[in-house]
Order: C-alpha cells, then sequence, then structure tokens
C-alpha cells in the first residue's frame, strides 16, 4: 500500500533548539496511526509542519507521491488534511452548529447573487447530517459550547474537521483525550473507530498508552526530536514502546518497512 502521506528527513530548529532531526513518518491510507514521546519530544512540531503552520528547514513531504512545499494551513486544508487541535479552538458562546460552520457560512442565495444574511436553516440542517454521519451525540445542536462536556466539544472539534469543501484525506488530532475522564474518552475512543470504518485516515497524537493501544494500528515514537520507532500495534507491548519513548531502545530505520 502506498503512503498517502510521507515526510523524509524532516529537520526544526527553534534558535538553538532542535526540535525535529531527520524525522521520517509514513502514514498508510485508511490507518489509525498514533504519534507518542515525551514532552517536548517534537509531536506538535511535526504535525504543524504536517498542517502548514511551519515550514520544515530541511526534509521533503510527499502527498500521494507527490512532492509537496505547504506554505499554510489553508493550502494543506485544500488538500484534505484538517487538524484538530488540544485547544479545540471553538467559540464558547457560539453553538454547535455556529462552530461548525466559522468561517464557511452559508448564506442566503437570490438566484446566483450571495445575499449578507446567513442562511441558518441550511446551516443547522447540515450540521445535524454531519453529526449524524459520524454518530456525535449532541443533544442539543442550538446550545453554546460554553455549557457542554469536554466530549461533545471534542465531537463538535471533529464535525467541524469534516465540515469541509473538500474530501478528507488525514485527520490529526492532537491529544484528542487528554481532557476528558473515563466514559467520555471511551465515547471519544468509539468515535475515532467509528471514522476509520468511514474511510478516515488518523494521525493521533497521545501521551495515554491505553488510548494508543485501543484504536492505533500502527505506532510512531519520537525522543528528544528524534525518530526512534514505527511499530505495529499488534506486534508490540506498552513496556517496549516505552522504551522507544524514553529512548532505552531504538529501531534501526533501514529495518523498518514505513
Ligand atoms: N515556537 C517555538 N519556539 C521555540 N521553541 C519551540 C517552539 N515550539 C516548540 N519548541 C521547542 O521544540 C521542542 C519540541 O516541542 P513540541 O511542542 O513539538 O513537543 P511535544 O512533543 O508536542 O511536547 P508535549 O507533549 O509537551 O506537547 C521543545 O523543546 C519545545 O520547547
Ligand atoms: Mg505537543
Amino acid at each position: 500500500m502506498d503512503p498517502i502521506i510521507s515526510m523524509r528527513g524532516i529537520v526544526k530548529h527553534f534558535g538553538g533548539v532542535t526540535a525535529l532531526d531527520h524525522v521520517d513518518l509514513d502514514i498508510l491510507p485508511g490507518e489509525v496511526h498514533a504519534l507518542v514521546g515525551d514532552n517536548g519530544a517534537g509531536k506538535s512540531t511535526l504535525i504543524k509542519i504536517l498542517s502548514g503552520v511551519y515550514t520544515p528547514d530541511a526534509g521533503e513531504i510527499r502527498v500521494d507521491g507527490q512532492l509537496v512545499k505547504f506554505s499554510s494551513p489553508r493550502q494543506t486544508r485544500r488538500l484534505g488534511i484538517e487538524v484538530i487541535y488540544q485547544d479545540l479552538a471553538l467559540v464558547e458562546d457560539f453553538d454547535a452548529v455556529s462552530n461548525l460552520f466559522l468561517g464557511k457560512e452559508r448564506r442566503i442565495m437570490l438566484g446566483s447573487q450571495t445575499l449578507p444574511i446567513l442562511n441558518q436553516s441550511l446551516m443547522y440542517r447540515q450540521a445535524l447530517q454531519i453529526f449524524e454521519r459520524v454518530r456525535i451525540k449532541i443533544p442539543n445542536v442550538r446550545q453554546r459550547i460554553f455549557y457542554m462536556s469536554g466530549g461533545q466539544r471534542q465531537g463538535v472539534a471533529i464535525g467541524r474537521a469534516l465540515n469541509s469543501d473538500n474530501p478528507i484525506r488525514l485527520l490529526i488530532m492532537d491529544e484528542p483525550t487528554a481532557a476528558l475522564g473515563v466514559e467520555e474518552t471511551s465515547k471519544v475512543l468509539d468515535l475515532i473507530r467509528h471514522l476509520k470504518t468511514q474511510g478516515v485516515t488518523i494521525l493521533m497524537i497521545s501521551h495515554n498508552l491505553e488510548d494508543v493501544f485501543a484504536v492505533s494500528d500502527r505506532i510512531t515514537a519520537l525522543k528528544t526530536g528524534r525518530w526512534t520507532a514505527t511499530v505495529r500495534t499488534a506486534e508490540t507491548t506498552k513496556e517496549e514502546v516505552v522504551s522507544y519513548i524514553v529512548g532505552a531502545k531504538t529501531q534501526r530505520p533501514e529495518s523498518v518497512n514505513f
């Protein structure tokens, strides 16, 4: 299977800090790929490069085998790469529908002319469709985000990422369960499994190895900016992944069939 995303030799410095030191990452179509590593390992930096927020100092990125230079999040979005950041970036004072259409509001049309009036009923209907398609249970989509639980917020953020004019190729989730309790975590993990059955490819950052082992197909570990391993979840153990995270053990890159 050819990877949809292929990163090779990615380097990123911040002043004197080497955040990424020749990191390789392949993402296969339809997989849930977990990116793990301790604080400061470079996980967020890597996904910010993949989403066009940062430009790498060296290295190559290919999408469907084509060399690309990402220059902005808008450009990566056009290629179907969507990111849900840890803070979710929802507007607390807005309801779920308004958050779903933030920056992509639907307006009333008069013939071929777009009027400066929001088409609330269309957005409402489309929002219900999106939530239903991904089986996100939001009891009242007109309720302000402020009053929603962590799991519901994550659901709205996922819905927003999927509410795209471009077919989604890759959904990147930074710590999707970090702020959640046990029950909400299991709902979000169910949601990730469901998205996978819908053909959505997912790259998920997580500190929680329980969650990583519950949903991922493969795991890539970073240690202070260096790649240490890419393994199949079914063929490894938590202990082994911990040893890759702390750098007690590393794979030889040439031994890995990305
Ligand atoms: N904008 C920045 N300016 C300066 N240094 C940065 C910047 N972003 C990241 N770094 C540094 O790069 C390194 C990697 O940071 P990064 O945020 O990618 O780690 P992480 O793996 O996401 O960690 P965490 O699990 O804590 O979120 C760290 O040493 C961090 O301090
Ligand atoms: Mg981070």
